[in-house]
């Protein structure tokens, strides 16, 4: 076991489902609210820590929302997204697609230009100094109205160079992927790379799954795991090569299991599958950690772990060079012997 622990340490790793604000570990938020003179309800960061449990998606998003209060400038954002890039380097990761959620900091008064100038500075900070690549995906809250988030697309245009695509977040609950089918028409129209949460377990997964597959027309998918559900969606996911940016320990707090037996399942039944880490900070687990997790309870060889490295990269919307070095190193070190 320990053998395999060391094998996933040495793979180079590409992560596609990272929430930037979910990666606000406490001794940042501690220094961020010193900063910006805020008192925080908590005294220390083990009491933080502790007070993390959840066990549904609308408890996580509730603390989550709360947490990021603190950041309001942005040196703040830059401080964030240099903590992640920092985190991810110890872990190998070489390509990073990283979501951010603009409204909610807008709806709480902090300008978008702010937040994309703050996770943009660090992003070529991370290229040149630690060899990250990365692009940003702007996510529209899905418990928001629709004219909100066509709002945000239209403000977003200006910074068009820096942000790849655009996702949908926040609570799945009465909120399917159609309520926004005018806005990601306008997104691809634009130019933008479409993908959506279909979050585990939610009242209407499958369905939400069929509406991104057909109303949307997404490139990829944001969980997704309850496709297995449907064989004939399953089929069309393989056909059409579209992937699942999947996360095991977001998956046991949120719905109590962690997906690996469908995960598996789901590979070997040709599935572009992926393992993330949603909201590490939170979730108490980067993406290592996640494909620990993952490898343990599925059971998986270290040619399956190369396998969901190489659907990463083969999903993931970084430029050809960094896709080509990529794959050289992931054969490199997943050579036998
Ligand atoms: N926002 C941040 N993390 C999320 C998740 N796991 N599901 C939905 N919205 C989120
Ligand atoms: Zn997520």
């Amino acid at each position: 076991m320990a053998e395999l622990d060391e094998f996933i340490s040495r793979l180079p790793k590409c992560e596609l489902h990272v929430h930037i604000e979910g990666t606000l570990e406490p001794e940042l938020k501690f220094a961020l609210a010193e900063r910006n003179g805020m008192r925080l309800p908590e005294s220390s960061v083990e009491e933080m820590r502790a007070s993390y449990t959840f066990d549904s998606l609308p408890t996580f998003l509730t603390r989550y929302y709360d947490g990021m209060r603190v950041l309001r400038t942005e040196p703040d954002f830059y401080d964030l997204a240099w903590a992640y890039f920092e985190k991810a380097a110890a872990q190998r990761v070489r390509h990073a697609e990283i979501f951010f959620d603009p409204q909610a900091h807008t709806s709480r008064g902090v300008s978008f230009h702010v937040v994309v100038r703050g996770l943009r500075r660090a992003a070529l900070d991370a290229e040149r100094r630690l060899g990250v690549s990365s692009a940003l995906i702007m996510c529209f809250l899905r418990d928001f109205q629709a004219e909100y988030a066509m709002a945000t697309l239209l403000e977003s245009l200006p910074y068009q160079q820096w942000i790849i695509g655009v996702g949908l977040d926040s609570d799945e609950h009465g909120n399917p992927p159609s309520k926004f089918a005018e806005v990601f028409a306008r997104a691809r129209q634009e130019g933008y790379l479409l993908t959506m949460h279909c979050d585990v377990d939610q009242q209407g997964s499958v369905e939400h799954i069929g509406q991104c597959l057909h109303d949307i027309q997404v490139n990829r998918i944001d969980h997704g795991t309850n496709v297995l559900e449907s064989p004939e969606l399953v089929a069309e996911l393989v056909r059409r090569g579209i992937g699942l940016t999947c996360c095991p320990i977001s998956n046991t707090w949120v719905s109590g299991d962690s997906k690996a037996g469908s995960i598996k399942s789901l590979m070997d039944q040709g599935v572009s599958v992926t393992i993330n880490s949603d909201d590490p900070a939170y979730f108490g687990g980067y993406v290592e950690e996640n494909l620990v997790l993952v490898a343990r309870e599925a059971g998986l060889s270290r040619a399956d772990l190369a396998t969901l490295q190489r659907n990463a990269i083969d999903i993931s919307w970084a430029p050809p060079v960094v896709k080509r070095n990529f794959r050289q190193e992931l054969e490199a070190v997943s050579q036998p012997g």
